[in-house]
């Protein structure tokens, strides 16, 4: 075991010379594996699947693409090689120092939370989207749908690396963990609650892997930004593959407006549900869910946590090494607020606003993305405009959570939510609705009604390659 261990997991973390580490991943590999048969995707373990496989961490060919079986996948441990090699700290009380490159004592429970709360994400996406390959619209998203679930496990293994190597014995126990919470259980509930929605349709698949994986791009971005150098390097890798998860994300829910708008152009008076497909403002209504629940797992908008992250250099901006002023010291942020009854807005240290200044970046990409789902629209010739709500509608915590907000970010009163509600919001019936028209479609090249083919297949195979191997 020990030899194919190393072996079997590429690695660039040395793994082979680490004796002790080596051992602790050997017993954390089998209750993962099993963890993965029962929590990972429901059915197709035996079948073969187009895949990438992360084997190195250069540039250009990082990746390797062959068929395999999931049980089979060679989930790897790397770190992005060092920005440089005297890397300081890039932001708070100590720029300027040497990174860590072990855990210094005073940050490690922070430190742990951190890598924790981040990990734990990636096996509750698995649980989330388990049942989702019984009815994919494709093959083609049938693989995707796997690549992204593969690739979840192997950012778990990337935060288990980091648990099991730098925060010994406790980090052993939160690897286990890891392995027992599971997602939307009402005794053991994954920690963020976006984490915890069920995810049992294809448009919700596709909305979550473009906003909550969104979402995870930029957390990734500010921990890559980190002072202690190996969970900066682990994220920056993450970061190569999140990019394909944010593109099914925004390419599929394009798919599938454009496939509405194509029968909206067609028959301007009919109905696109009696045609099979999901209506605007269905999809509108499953944006604003999941753009409000996704948006609150960067954490309250005045947060003396994230003040404190700051300061002491585990979590910085995105982009930070790109800002000019690193200590943030200085400057302030407004951010609007409810006094009495009255939308107001106010001036904090931006310390501790840090939690909305990634917001910001997350929001701008959000409404970047939800553009060019509006130009597909109108291409078709049209009228119609999807949007990103705001940022305070429909939120359970932080400082919007006590009132009520219209799409627009109107304070309103709860009667006027009430009444508006199955506008906004997916109601059951819009739920059971898309639920319908979830049936497979796995003959090679064939798609599902409800959304358009892509315009291309994955790395110049044809649309009706066999991805998925019967
Ligand atoms: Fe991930
Ligand atoms: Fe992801």
């Amino acid at each position: 075991m020990s030899v194919s261990l190393s072996d079997s997991i590429p690695n660039n973390v040395d793994l082979s010379s680490d004796r002790k580490l080596l051992r602790a991943l050997e017993r954390w590999q089998p209750n993962f594996l099993s963890w993965w048969q029962t929590m990972g995707p429901d059915g197709f373990q035996e079948n073969e699947i187009w895949l990438r496989t992360a084997i190195s961490v250069e540039p250009g060919g990082w990746a390797h693409y062959d068929y395999v079986r999931m049980p089979e996948y060679r989930w790897g441990i790397f770190l992005a090689p060092p920005r440089s090699d005297d890397r300081k700290i890039g932001f708070g009380d100590r720029a300027g120092d040497p990174v860590w490159r072990e855990v210094p004592g005073e940050l490690r429970g922070m430190l742990r939370r951190l890598i924790v709360t981040q990990a734990d994400t990636e096996p509750a996406s698995v649980e989330q989207q388990r049942a989702l390959g019984q009815t994919a619209p494709s093959l083609y998203d049938l693989r995707n749908l796997f690549q992204v679930n593969v690739e979840e496990g192997r950012h778990l293994w990337a935060m288990v690396h980091l648990l099991h190597q730098y925060f010994g014995r406790d980090g052993r126990e939160e690897a286990e963990a890891l392995l027992m919470r599971r997602s939307g259980d009402s005794d053991r509930p994954r920690i963020l609650s976006t984490f915890n929605e069920p995810t049992d349709d294809w448009l919700s698949f596709f909305m979550f892997t473009m906003f909550a994986d969104r979402d995870g791009k930029y957390q990734l971005s500010a921990l890559s930004e980190s002072g202690f150098d190996p969970l900066a390097r682990a994220t920056q890798f993450m970061l190569t593959e999140e990019a394909f998860h944010l593109a099914v994300g925004e390419q599929g829910v394009d798919r599938i407006v454009q496939r509405s708008a194509e029968i909206m152009a067609r028959d301007p008076n009919g109905e696109v549900r009696k045609h099979q497909a999901i209506d605007l403002p269905t999809i509108q209504r499953y944006i604003n869910f999941w753009f409000s629940s996704s948006i609150e797992l960067f954490g309250n908008e005045i947060s003396a946590n994230a003040a404190d992250y700051f300061a002491a250099g585990v979590k910085g901006r995105h982009h930070e090494h790109k800002q000019d002023d690193h200590r943030a010291l200085g400057p302030t942020y407004e951010v609007p607020i409810v006094e009495g009854d009255a939308l107001t807005s106010r001036s904090v240290p931006l310390r501790n606003a840090v939690n909305e200044v990634l917001r910001d970046d997350y929001v701008k990409d959000c409404e970047r993305a939800c553009a060019r789902w509006n130009e597909s629209i109108s291409a078709l010739g049209v009228d119609y405009t999807l949007r990103i709500p705001s940022r305070r509608f429909n939120r359970t915590l932080g400082a919007y959570a006590e009132h009520c907000f219209s799409p627009e970010g109107a304070l309103i009163s709860a009667a006027e939510l009430a009444a508006s509600r199955a506008k906004w919001l997916p109601s059951e019936e819009d739920r059971a609705f898309v639920r319908s028209l979830m049936v497979p479609c796995y003959e090679p090249g064939t798609f599902a009604n409800w959304i358009r083919p892509p315009k291309k297949g994955i790395r110049g195979a044809p649309l009706d390659y066999q991805y998925v191997k019967w």
